[in-house]
């Protein structure tokens, strides 16, 4: 049973999963020490607006665009890759924005996604058997004793890096990079060159006549600033409780609690049981959270998480982040949007349709078919249809680079191409082409239902 007492070490009282062993407890103490003394890396004003966004997204105003590496990673640094990824992004927010008529939140799975959960503690290989690797932050993806050995320390690189990159994100996202003209360019070459090309053609015209519309009016960046600058957020998985705790700070105008690591922090589908130590840590940090629900959630257990993190049924604090297979996806959700409504429960409901779809390609790699992230996608937004309900958003895995590593798409990518250029670190991830064909199909659906809201209040206005 959760008791009422929260503090940012609480946590430690509960069962925990997925935390690894450090050796050396004096060094993990110290390291602790000096996480604390370090600067915050978001304001608890800005997870204050992000939340505000998303009870927009709640009420069916907006919808919610999470993306980035299923785990960033220390060699895969670079200002170039943080700003693909970005830019992928964007691209992504435009088409949306337009179809759906409504804001996009732009999420990023970014400046801090580095600590994993894994199925199994230990990895053999031969006869020699190892921890796992659980992220950068944590220990080295090295098949060695001395690389998988979890080092404190990490968690301090991992700081510096989040740091650098919420850094460059920032500067992208307020000093012009993020100009819609510029976006729209870029999503204009997408089209030039993509199989795919006259299928979105229309939609492409459509925008750039509006933004022509717009300059011919006068609404250019000059005046208008926000036509040059975004709000962009990160978000990680709260894994790593000791590293979480102590960038958990009091906020100075409030008096709440904030965990300054990132904007959004949600819980993964191992760790969310209730008595568990991530749901105590989470339950009391004021920034908006997410729940991962797996098929194996049922609608009590559900219920009483929504209870335990968001009492106050406050439109904007939770998002229920559906991660159910697409075959499962229409079986699995319908119940759980269904009670999550009669129950009269304020959520954003968001789709991941990577986790549910992982296989094992022929060629031996991890691959998800980029079919089967469409369908499960279509058959999200098909529930909430069915249900009345708002289909608020989306969470990929995805990055800006050309990498091969789901199969299937425009580009067509077969099993043999995996090995082309499969760089994660841990789960598949769409490139930018295949991430910008996904907006396109999402922006179909976001049309529909935007053409529906206006039916329904043209036929309202009539009576
Ligand atoms: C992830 O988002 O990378 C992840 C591990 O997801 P899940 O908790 O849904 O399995
Ligand atoms: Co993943």
């Amino acid at each position: 049973m959760i008791s009422t007492q929260w503090s940012p070490d609480s946590w430690r009282e509960k069962p925990a999963k997925q935390l690894p062993l450090y050796k050396d407890k004096d060094l993990l103490k110290q390291t602790e020490e000096n996480l604390r003394k370090l600067p915050p890396l978001v304001f608890a004003g800005e997870a204050r607006n992000l939340e505000a966004k998303l009870g927009d997204v709640a009420q069916g105003k907006a919808f919610l665009l999470q993306g980035g590496d299923c785990a960033e990673s220390f060699a895969e640094f670079s200002a170039d890759k943080i700003r693909d990824t970005f830019r992928a992004l964007l691209q992504m927010a435009i088409v949306m924005t337009y179809a759906g008529s409504m804001p996009i939140i732009k999420l990023g799975r970014m400046a801090g996604q580095f600590a994993k959960p894994r199925s199994s503690d230990n990895e053999t290989q031969g006869d020699i058997t190892l921890p796992s690797y659980r992220g950068d932050i944590v220990n080295s993806r090295e098949f060695t004793a001395e690389a998988r050995e979890p080092n404190p320390q990490r968690m301090i690189n991992a700081y510096h890096q989040g740091a650098a990159t919420l850094n460059l994100l920032r500067a992208f996202a307020k000093g012009g990079y993020a100009d819609l003209n510029k976006v729209h360019q870029w999503n204009l070459d997408f089209v030039a060159d993509s199989p795919l090309g006259e299928r979105y053609e229309t939609l492409a015209n459509q925008i750039n006549d509006a933004l022509n519309f717009m300059r011919a009016c006068g609404i250019t960046s000059d005046v208008v600033p926000s036509i040059k600058e975004t709000s962009f957020y990160t978000s990680h998985e709260a894994l790593l409780l000791p590293y979480e705790e102590a960038l958990t700070r009091q906020d100075s105008l409030n008096g709440k609690w904030y965990d300054t690591s990132a904007h959004f922090l949600w819980i993964g589908a191992r760790t969310h049981q209730l008595e568990n130590a991530q749901v105590e840590f989470i339950r009391g940090i004021n920034n908006p959270i997410g729940i991962k629900c797996s098929p194996a959630i049922d609608t009590d257990e559900l219920l009483r998480l929504i209870e335990v993190l968001n009492p106050k049924n406050i439109p904007g604090r939770l998002t229920l982040i559906a991660r159910m297979g697409d075959d499962q996806v229409e079986e699995k959700l319908t119940p759980l949007v269904r009670a999550v409504k009669s129950e009269g429960r304020s959520v954003v409901w968001s789709c991941d349709p990577m986790h549910g779809n992982t296989i094992k390609s022929s060629s031996g790699y991890k691959t998800r078919p980029f079919d089967r992230i469409l369908a499960e996608v279509r058959g999200f937004f098909a529930v909430h249809k069915t249900e009345g309900t708002h289909p608020g958003g989306i969470h990929i895995e995805m990055t800006g680079q050309n990498v091969t590593e789901c199969v299937g798409g425009a580009q067509a990518i077969g099993d043999e191409d995996l090995s082309s250029r499969y760089h994660t670190h841990c789960d598949p991830r769409l490139n930018a082409n295949q991430a910008l064909e996904l907006a396109f199909l999402i922006a179909d659906e976001l049309k529909g239902i935007h053409v529906e809201t206006k039916e329904k209040k043209d036929y309202n206005a009539v009576e």
